[in-house]
């Protein structure tokens, strides 16, 4: 089918533009270079108003990416859509989960990428209906389709990267652990919550406020009563070196005298029904406005309300709620209970007992609803919801980004989002929204990682333990040590499950999650530097092995990923399992953390092995010529500055490890500000020599001990003074 317009960036991605898309501002990188006339991986076809690409399958052919999904590493064999959607229980089948990130790679024979810029609900069928046949529906003809073909799978996710624009940098104490729940009712119980970390000596960085601070949920409000003194008590928390984060949601109750809703309203910066007038649905705050987030005056003034928070100390938030969530709309409502009425005292068949049902249940977040609202990116264009759905979140998060440009540019602000598309990793991160305190979610946890990392969602992850349901202690250790890896480490749990927090539990489970989160702030130097290298690369922080390693075995590992440059991670994600079986590419080192100080690990050959994981154990595997540094372990990320840092090393011939610090906490690093630190361990003349050399800027740290595992199995230490 012939485009209206097509575009090379470089010799291996090029844009295929049909009709006049709508403008997303996925993609930042420009170019006028007139690309091919057609793609060469897969074939477009118009049919009934939609484009339909589709590409043979080959027996091996796997197909990574998908951003924020269900299933596995590899997507082959499903159905997904790009629909932002509040779905707490995912259940296997889900097809569509909080943000929408149509990317993937296919890889065999042929090594391809694919991205579609294109903001609402799109179909892909990856061998699904057809074991042998990508087809991907796109319900438009106005799309940018973009095609990688570079034939490597790590160059497409660069090349993608480049496009699309460089990640957010949270601030380093954001790396810390940090603990949320919905219903600590007020300060006296956050006062509690922090003396729980500090008293049991368990690292904690932060301590989340969710909506119960806020005067019947309203956005920017604070309960005095629950939250005497606000903004003296933020500054004791900092004392003891606690930041609190607000919740903010997308809704703002409909109030009169709600200072935020009469200024939105007057200046007509919410979105407009059919008929011009205010849309309403109902959230937790009952019935709601929602912010025109595509409205470039309506992002501006909502960026200016975090100020309301910022000037009384607080220095990070979430959004949420912003697919956006709608619990129900007065017509939705009043169509149901006109469902139910009409069946009062018949006796009605049991299909129509299940329509009655569904009625209410899919009284919320209904296409209806949807559809029955608009935007007004500029002024006079009106655009239907539906066709833009995917955007909300990410244009609400990008109006508290560009709010805290204003309010101090030079400062980083913890920021990340339940709702996201394609772009919004540039204005903060995302956690994966509801979850469940499910065994499956902890794998799927692990496995969401690398299609997040690949559009730049670096800082993410999941609710640890889970958010809905209860969790046991052995599910809350095991994806605690999940999560010692992820940018991104919060547990967080929903209103009337069981305390969540690692003191809730009884005290050896507590202690095995002192250990690991201890680990966490051990190798937060480690996690940040490979952070920064990734944001500058477009690199992912989680590869699947198959993306550094071409052979066949590797291709077939699930539940296993790379790490940054140096590590690879094997969770135990099943109840009960005491150990698993572990690939290992070729000969690691494998230290299995009991105690987050006692290093003493082992060198495992290449092969399959079966690791013998008791609970109080998790595996960090060092990959060959290659090192773990690891700081000190601190109450909380700026508690004190370190002095010894020590390295494991694997040694192969030698081994080598930049590691990138900064001040963690400026703009700075935009401007390629940052410190550097050299580390190297050589044989010379049969002697293993170990050096350290600050190559730029400076370091906190004076004593670097290395802790050097040869292929032998004998260990070297070695000692050197900055
Ligand atoms: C949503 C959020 C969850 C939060 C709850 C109450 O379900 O996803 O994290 O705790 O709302 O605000």
């Amino acid at each position: 089918m012939p485009f209206s317009n097509t575009l090379s960036y470089t010799d291996s991605v090029h844009c295929f533009r049909s009709g006049q898309p709508f403008n997303t501002e996925a993609v930042v990188a420009t170019t006028d270079r007139t690309g091919p006339g057609q793609p060469v991986s897969f074939s477009v076809e118009e049919r009934d108003n939609a484009l339909i690409l589709s590409r043979e399958l080959k027996p091996a052919d796997q197909v990574f990416g998908m951003g924020q999904s269900m299933g596995g590493l590899n997507k082959r064999g499903r159905r997904f859509s790009t629909w932002c959607s509040d779905d707490p229980s995912h259940t296997p089948e889900k097809e569509s989960l909080y943000g929408s990130h149509p990317f993937l790679i296919v890889d065999g024979e042929d090594t391809f990428g694919l991205f579609i810029d294109y903001p609402g609900e799109m179909f892909f069928d990856i061998g699904y209906t057809q074991p042998d046949l990508l087809e991907i529906r796109i319900p438009s003809l106005d799309v940018d389709l973009y095609e990688f073909t570079a034939n490597d799978k790590k160059a497409i996710v660069r090349d993608f990267r480049k496009l699309i624009g460089k990640p957010y940098v949270p601030p380093r104490w954001g790396f810390g652990y940090q603990q949320c729940r919905w219903s600590y009712p007020d300060a006296q119980r956050i006062d509690e919550i922090v003396a729980g970390f500090r008293d049991n000596d368990i690292p904690c960085d932060t301590v989340y406020m969710d909506i119960d601070y806020m005067v019947d949920f309203k956005d920017f409000s604070i309960d005095e009563h629950k939250f005497p003194r606000f903004e003296s008590w933020v500054q004791d928390k900092r004392a003891q070196g606690i930041r609190l984060i607000p919740i903010i949601d997308a809704g703002v109750r409909i109030e009169e005298g709600y200072d935020v809703y009469e200024e939105g309203l007057e200046k007509g910066y919410f979105c407009k029904d059919e008929q011009g007038e205010l849309f309403r649905a109902a959230v937790w705050p009952g019935l709601c406005a929602f912010p025109d987030f595509l409205k470039p005056e309506t992002r501006q003034w909502w960026g200016h309300q975090y100020k309301t928070l910022t000037d009384l100390g607080i220095e990070g938030f979430w959004n949420d709620m912003n697919e956006p969530a709608l619990f129900y709309s007065p017509a939705g409502l009043s169509k149901a209970i006109d469902t139910v009425s009409a069946a009062r005292d018949k006796n009605i068949g049991i299909y129509e007992f299940f329509g009655l049902k569904d009625s209410i249940l899919n009284m919320a977040n209904s296409r209806e609803d949807y559809r029955s609202f608009y935007h007004e990116p500029e002024p006079g264009v009106r655009v239907n919801h539906e066709q833009v759905h995917n955007l909300y979140g990410t244009n609400m998060t990008r109006a508290a980004y560009e709010g805290f440009e204003q309010i101090d540019p030079d400062k980083r602000f913890l920021m990340f989002s339940r709702a996201s598309s394609v772009g919004a990793h540039r204005y903060g991160g995302i956690w994966f929204g509801d979850n469940h305190s499910w065994w499956e979610h902890l794998k799927l946890n692990m496995q969401i990682l690398p299609g997040a990392n690949f559009c730049g969602f670096l800082y993410s992850g999941s609710d640890i333990g889970g958010f809905g349901a209860n969790a046991s202690a052995e599910l809350v250790v095991r994806w605690t040590q999940l999560g010692v890896f992820s940018p991104l480490m919060r547990n967080h749990a929903a209103m009337g499950t069981r305390d969540q927090e690692p003191f809730a539990f009884d005290s050896h489970s507590m202690s095995i999650m002192r250990e690991h989160i201890k680990l966490r702030y051990r190798m937060i130097p480690y996690l940040y530097s490979e952070y920064m290298k990734a944001v500058d690369t477009g690199d992912a922080l989680f590869y699947p092995l198959a993306f550094e390693y071409d052979d066949d075995r590797s291709r077939k590992v699930e539940d296993q990923l790379l790490v940054g440059s140096s590590l690879m991670n094997a969770p135990v994600y099943e109840q009960n399992a005491r150990g698993r079986y572990v690939f290992l590419p070729e000969d690691m080192l494998l230290w299995k953390v009991r105690h987050h100080d006692a290093t003493d690990a082992q060198i495992l050959k290449k092969g399959d092995h079966f690791l013998e994981l008791p609970l109080e154990e998790m595996p960090v595997f060092i990959r060959k010529g290659c090192m773990l540094p690891l700081t000190e372990a601190t109450s909380w990320v700026d508690e004190r500055q370190p002095e010894i840092l020590e390295v494991l090393v694997n040694l192969d011939q030698g081994a080598c490890y930049e590691l990138i610090y900064d001040d963690g906490i400026s703009q700075d690093w935009q401007k390629g500000i940052y410190d550097s630190l050299l580390l190297a361990v050589n044989r010379v003349d049969g002697e293993l020599i170990a050096t350290a050399e600050v190559t730029r800027g400076q370091v906190p740290w004076s004593t670097i001990n290395f802790k050097i595992y040869q292929q032998n199995g004998s260990v070297v230490e070695k000692s050197v003074l900055l």
